[in-house]
């Protein structure tokens, strides 16, 4: 699984199977870094790594890896040592939502979209701090535009992509003098298999509209995290919303991306 390459920087990508993430492993790869792909869909990622071994001669290496388990990214991590490997960069990307009511919608997969979309950023960002301190590395956390006024038809995802936003705004401030620099992509909506998976085909927000493209949004988040900037909204008109969104009123908000996210027949 791993070919035998010079270079020394190696980054790990979540949810590196498809959409956003397949996109960012161009992105890396074409930069040089080695990489692990971490994902459950293991055949689409050793294609991907075949490709992009004989494309760019990097070192990939595949762990299929279930992340909305408790102990899925423990158990990542552990993989990745066992393979002798030392990040320089985490993409936590890997992540999904869901359409429809709350007092409608499955708990138990609202609770595994919270520990994909959630706890595994936390529990990955602080078991590969040492290595990313000691190689003053680098973290790119995929969050959204949902992370910027609360989402009704998607509660819970809009929450989780404020949680991980929060989060990343605080630790890139603590960890401003270690040479870690921490970044929070926020996609609008994107071409990729993200609206199959969230039900989302007579929502407002995509019914009818030419989203951009996984590698329109990847391109320039990999240029922010390499240049270390903590939010990073792609496309005038999401950075336009989320920043008004940050003095209007939170009711109207929640009104407007309620009418935004709406079924339509
Ligand atoms: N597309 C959008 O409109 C949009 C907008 C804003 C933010 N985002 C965010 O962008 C990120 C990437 O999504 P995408 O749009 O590229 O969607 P996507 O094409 O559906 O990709 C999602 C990725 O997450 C992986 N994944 C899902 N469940 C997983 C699990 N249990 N364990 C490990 N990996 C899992 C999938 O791989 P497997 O199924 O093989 O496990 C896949 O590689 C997500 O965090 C999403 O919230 C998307």
């Amino acid at each position: 699984m791993t070919a035998t390459s010079t270079i020394s920087k190696t980054a790990l990508i979540t949810g590196a199977s498809s959409g956003i993430g397949k996109a960012l492993a161009y992105q890396c790869a074409q930069d040089g870094y080695n990489l692990v792909l971490a994902a459950r869909s293991v055949d689409k990622m050793q294609t991907l790594a075949d490709t992009l071994k004989n494309q760019f001669a990097i070192n990939v290496t595949v762990i299929g890896s279930d992340l909305e388990t408790s102990d899925g990214a423990t158990r990542l991590h552990a993989d990745i040592k066992a393979h002798g490997i030392t990040l320089s960069a985490l993409i936590n990307n890997a992540g999904y939502g869901a359409f429809g009511e709350f007092k409608d919608s499955a708990l138990a997969f609202e609770l595994a979209m919270m520990q994909l979309n959630m706890n595994t950023i936390v529990v990955l960002t602080k078991l590969f701090m040492p290595d990313l301190l000691a190689t003053r590395g680098k973290i790119l956390n995929v969050a959204s535009t949902a992370a910027f006024q609360p989402g009704p038809y998607m509660a819970v995802y809009y929450a989780t992509k404020a949680f991980v936003l929060s989060f990343s705004e605080a630790i890139a401030s603590e960890l401003e003098d270690t040479g870690v620099t921490v970044t929070a992509l926020c996609p609008g909506p994107t071409a990729s298999g993200f609206q199959d998976k969230a039900d989302l085909g007579n929502s407002a927000l995509v019914k009818g509209k030419k989203l951009p493209s996984s590698e329109d949004v990847a391109a320039p988040g990999y240029r922010a995290m390499q240049r270390g900037q903590r939010v990073y909204i792609p496309g005038f008109v999401n950075w336009a919303m989320a920043q008004s969104m940050r003095i209007t009123p939170r009711n109207l908000a929640t009104k407007v991306v309620k009418h935004l996210t709406r079924a339509t027949a």
